[in-house]
């Protein structure tokens, strides 16, 4: 639950969640429709550039004429939004692994039955800020819980979907630091920021790499120490080759 915690302390998007994205599809007629739509996903560890890129490639898509949705895990519903705030209420011994994983996995099978899927039955692109892959490296690899059933909750909550590619920003744990350090020196005395060591980084980064070692075809990694930009076109290219 760690990497939550940042964007909890940066935001109240919630009600933008809610209330601001599910207007753009009043405009949907009028924008370009993909049959069955397309899912993406941003992963990787806290500070990567996620919500960065993420925000630019719906930017370029949405001036390319595509129906974009933005979302984000744990949260993007009414429901999700709520487990994520409770799920940052509780410190890491307030809470069992196995519970932290179910409510991840609540959130999700409600995220997809809510808005993605019916989004990409509209024919749209759906950009999602973390997914199953954050939760196979922080709840499977770093907290050790069996991927086995990760695996089966992921075809249990996606119903039998995957996302079309995964962007994996690849950061290595000491500027994952350092630009958190940059951002938020205050976190570093939060009790939570200081149980979550640099182990459990290095285990969630191991966990993204076996990951896309596995599943190279979906996983796309990239360097997230390049600059923004640069990222973004090479993100771009993917999706290009994605859409055809
Ligand atoms: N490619 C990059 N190079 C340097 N800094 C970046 C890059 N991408 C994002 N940042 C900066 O790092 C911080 C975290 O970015 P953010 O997109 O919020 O990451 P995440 O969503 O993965 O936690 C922000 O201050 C952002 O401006
Ligand atoms: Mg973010």
């Amino acid at each position: 639950m760690f990497y939550m915690l940042l964007d909890y302390y940066s935001s109240v998007s919630a009600l933008y969640f809610y209330f601001v994205k599910p207007r753009k599809s009043i405009w949907s007629q009028q924008l370009k429709s993909i049959p069955g739509g397309l899912l993406f996903s941003f992963e990787g560890p806290d500070k990567a550039g996620k919500s960065t890129q993420l925000r630019l490639l719906a930017a370029s898509l949405r001036q390319c004429g595509y129906q974009v949705h933005e979302t984000r895990e744990p949260g993007g519903t009414r429901l999700g939004e709520e487990l994520r705030s409770l799920l940052l209420q509780f410190k890491q011994e307030d809470i069992s692994p196995e519970a932290e994983l179910l409510l991840f996995g609540a959130s999700r099978a409600q995220l997809m039955r809510q808005l993605i899927l019916p989004a990409m039955r509209q024919g749209a692109i759906v950009l999602c800020d973390r997914f199953i892959d954050s939760t196979s490296a922080y709840q499977g690899e770093a907290r050790g819980l069996s991927q086995e059933f990760i695996e089966a909750m992921h075809q249990f909550t996606l119903q039998g979907k995957m996302p079309d590619r995964s962007f994996f920003l690849d950061l290595d744990v000491k500027r994952s630091f350092a630009r958190l350090r940059q951002l938020k020196p205050e976190l570093l005395d939060d009790d939570r920021f200081e149980a979550e060591n640099e182990a459990f980084h290095q285990r969630v980064r191991e966990g993204f790499l076996k990951l896309a070692a596995k599943q190279p075809g979906r996983i796309k990694t990239f360097d997230a120490s390049l600059p923004k930009s640069e990222l973004a076109a090479r993100i771009l290219q993917e999706v290009r080759n994605v859409i055809g």
